[in-house]
């Protein structure tokens, strides 16, 4: 029986850049940019790959999100940021059908998908990858992505089901191997993911999310216990594959150097509520954003 593999990432400190070390963190001028609103404003509702509304979830007495609304055009890159406990992660957990949502609607390609299981939003589209990496204790690396492979293939089938089933075909085995070399894994390819480093971890599981083939891929802190070449490795992957298939792509990100490579639009959560929208250099310049990050509105 396979278990899923709890790695323990570097921790989600406070937001970093990639050269920084300890100095400061947002290091662009207030400068007087456009202003920036809550609302994305791109375009109409029936032309996005996901639009939530009102999305709100409280844990107790915690309110995690409060009256959310976020949107995703189809191949369109959003980076997410906010302090520790923003609700970053939960917020994704309510577009993917983890956790449900206290209110709201989720549509995907115009289609109510917030009382549909994980794995049906999965099948219609999208992929994930999480914060703390969960992969299967005794598979290899090429087996996660032929797994992956075969269930894109095979319908609604549990992990048995596919070890039962014969030998991977062809196509699948070329699927893998494009894959092994897109996330340049070929030399550990057999190996066991239990001895990988945090960085082969990551990217075997953001290969596993690509197998799928999404139309929006969600990365929740894919740079987080990567080192400065995993992490540049990380940025080429994902322009390559928004280049390639125009996959739409959500980043929960702290590495505000990877941030602005891979974004087109940055988002900031606070307290659970989206307190600026826009681009990232206006987002950054924006004082109710510094205050939020520095706790002050310099
Ligand atoms: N399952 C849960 N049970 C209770 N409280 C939770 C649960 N999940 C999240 N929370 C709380 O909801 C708030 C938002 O947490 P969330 O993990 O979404 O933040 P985050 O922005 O992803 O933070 P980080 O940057 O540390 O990953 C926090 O106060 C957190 O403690
Ligand atoms: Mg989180």
């Amino acid at each position: 029986m396979t278990e899923p593999v709890v790695a323990t990432p570097a921790g989600s400190g406070p937001i970093v850049t990639r050269s920084a070390g300890s100095g400061p963190t947002v290091t662009r001028s207030a400068g007087s940019g456009p202003t920036v609103t809550r609302s994305a404003g791109s375009g109409p509702e029936a032309e996005e790959l996901l639009v939530a509304r009102g999305i709100s979830k409280a844990f107790g007495g915690v309110v995690a999100l409060s009256e959310l609304d976020f949107e995703v055009a189809p191949g369109e890159a959003v980076g997410i940021v906010g302090p520790n406990g923003a609700g970053k992660t939960t917020l994704f957990n309510c577009l993917l059908g983890v956790v449900p949502p206290d209110t709201g609607t989720v549509t995907f390609e115009g289609r109510r998908i917030d009382r549909l299981p994980v794995w049906r939003r999965s099948r219609l589209g999208i992929g994930r990858t999480f914060q703390r990496v969960e992969l299967f204790h005794g598979m290899t690396v090429a087996d996660h992505l032929l797994v992956a492979v075969q269930a894109r293939s095979s319908g609604r089938l549990h992990l048995s089901d596919l070890l039962r089933r014969g030998g991977p075909g062809e196509e699948e085995l070329a699927a893998v191997a494009s894959m092994l070399a897109l996330l340049g894994l070929e030399d550990v390819a057999d190996r066991l993911v239990d001895g990988l480093s945090l960085g082969h971890a990551r990217l075997v599981e953001l290969g596993r999310a690509l197998m799928g083939s999404p139309r929006l891929l969600m990365l929740d802190e894919p740079s987080s216990g990567l080192d400065v070449h995993e992490t540049e490795r990380l940025a080429g992957i994902l322009a390559d594959v928004r280049r390639r298939q125009g996959t739409a792509v959500v980043l929960v990100e702290h590495d505000l150097e990877l941030v602005e490579e891979v974004v087109d639009r940055l988002c900031v959560l606070d307290f659970g509520r989206m307190i600026a929208v826009g681009s990232v250099d206006d987002v950054l310049a924006n004082t109710e954003v510094r205050r939020a990050y520095l706790g002050t509105g310099a």
